[in-house]
């Protein structure tokens, strides 16, 4: 199959190319390729994007998402790989569930998922989870995503172990004394609407501390989500004396700010909170230097009966999949903010970088996983279209550019625009 006429993004440029796809691969990469495949005159190819920050929600919460629901989102979103988070139920704290995951995954038969394990059983935060089993079982990182191991030793000896068995530590930071009950970040709108706030401190602690463990033992360390313009900075930092930390951010931190929860609309309420316009900024400029590596959804389908009731009882979380390109490219690309490779890079090269996964990269010999967009297609979201369970978004209405219309893993289409 051919991809032609499509402008290609590579590693520093993009250029008119057409690709050849043979066996899965990516065989040739030239002008004027002869066979049959797709006219992508006007569009634009990225290599498949990967969101190394999801909830799936299988097994134990399908009424929020399930394995084949969340696929189909995710290709629907351009996405040819993600990495699954463990707070399902049960826990992913053993082979027996990453094994399950993977199978389930297959069956889908959409994008690639690849399960990450819990640090500690059960997410109890008490004794380390079976991490060598996982690892051999097929997980590609652990967390306790939605918390922080709050015992620092424990932590410490996961951080060990992770290494020995070559997988990194993905870093919720929450500091629960801290939060103790906060749904918004306190400051001028959690006043305005009574809402408990919690300060950037609960995150900023725990950015720090897993920082000085990464440092003290020499051994990298992962920071999810970054909210706070203290989190950048103190990441900044560390880089800059050597330290081996990655991090990512979301779109709703560099495009939203806790105005939002004025609506008292519970799909503003998420964790960690939306900030203040500081923190934006600070995010934005985090993205630009490398400070953030990666932009991943954390996207946390969750039910109707979840959301639709008082803003201190809803989940937090938001419904990404679908909407993390376009809110991207629009942010930051027209925003003028990175480059279209850089984009690609924190989409897709970084997170495969920081995981050790394959792919990111349009090139020779490299896996045909391949997102085909329209970058001048302007459209406005709407949750009712999302093919995820979850339609908990803060961003109906919005309009946005990027319009994602094949989706292409190991040289297949898992995902075609139907046209209207
Ligand atoms: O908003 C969030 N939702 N933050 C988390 O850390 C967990 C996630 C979820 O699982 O719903
Ligand atoms: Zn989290
Ligand atoms: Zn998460």
């Amino acid at each position: 199959m051919i991809i032609r006429n499509a402008d290609v993004v590579l590693k520093d440029g993009v250029k008119k190319l057409d690709v050849r796809i043979e066996n899965g691969i990516i065989a040739e990469l030239g002008e004027g390729l002869k066979g049959e495949g797709i006219d992508c005159t006007g569009l634009t190819v990225f290599p498949g994007l990967i969101d190394m920050h999801v909830h799936l929600r299988e097994p134990g919460f399908e009424k929020k998402e399930d394995i084949a629901s969340g696929s189909a989102a995710a290709v629907k979103g351009g996405f040819t790989q993600i990495c699954c988070m463990p707070n399902t139920r049960p826990v992913t704290d053993n082979k027996v569930v990453v094994s399950y995951i993977l199978s389930r995954a297959k069956e889908v038969g959409l994008c690639k998922v690849r399960p990450i394990g819990a640090i500690t059983e059960g997410q109890e935060g008490k004794n380390l989870a079976a991490i060598g089993a996982m690892k051999a079982a097929g997980a590609v990182a652990i967390s306790e995503d939605g918390r922080s191991v709050a015992n620092s030793n424990l932590m410490a000896n996961a951080m060990m172990y992770a290494a020995d068995f070559g997988l990194k530590c993905l870093c919720h930071c929450e500091d629960a004394s801290l939060v103790d009950g906060g749904v918004v970040n306190e400051g001028y709108y959690s006043t305005l609407t009574g809402l408990k706030g919690s300060i950037r401190a609960a995150e900023d602690i725990m950015i720090a501390r897993e920082i000085c463990l990464a440092e003290s033992l020499s051994l990298p360390v992962h920071i999810c989500h970054v909210s706070t313009y203290s989190g950048v900075q103190l990441i900044r930092e560390a880089k800059a004396r050597g330290v081996q930390v990655t991090a990512e951010t979301c779109p709703h931190y560099f495009t939203l700010t806790d105005e939002a929860i004025a609506s008292f609309d519970t799909n503003t309420k998420v964790n960690p909170p939306l900030r203040e316009e500081k923190d934006r900024l600070a995010i934005l400029e985090g993205l630009r230097d490398g400070t953030l590596d990666c932009i991943v959804t954390d996207h946390a389908p969750h039910h109707f009966d979840d959301k639709n009731v008082e803003y201190n009882l809803a989940a937090f979380g938001i419904s990404g999949l679908e909407t993390s390109f376009a809110l991207s490219y629009t942010q930051l690309v027209k925003g003028g903010v990175l480059t279209l490779p850089e984009l690609a890079r924190k989409m897709s090269a970084n997170p495969a970088a920081v995981l050790g996964l394959q792919g990111g990269e349009i090139a020779l010999c490299a896996p045909a996983d391949l997102t085909i967009v329209d970058l001048n297609e302007e459209w406005t979201i709407d949750p009712n279209d999302f093919v995820s369970k979850g339609k908990n978004t803060p961003f109906a209405g919005r309009s946005v550019f990027g319009r994602v219309k094949y989706t292409i893993v190991d040289g297949e289409v898992k995902y075609r625009e139907e046209r209207a």
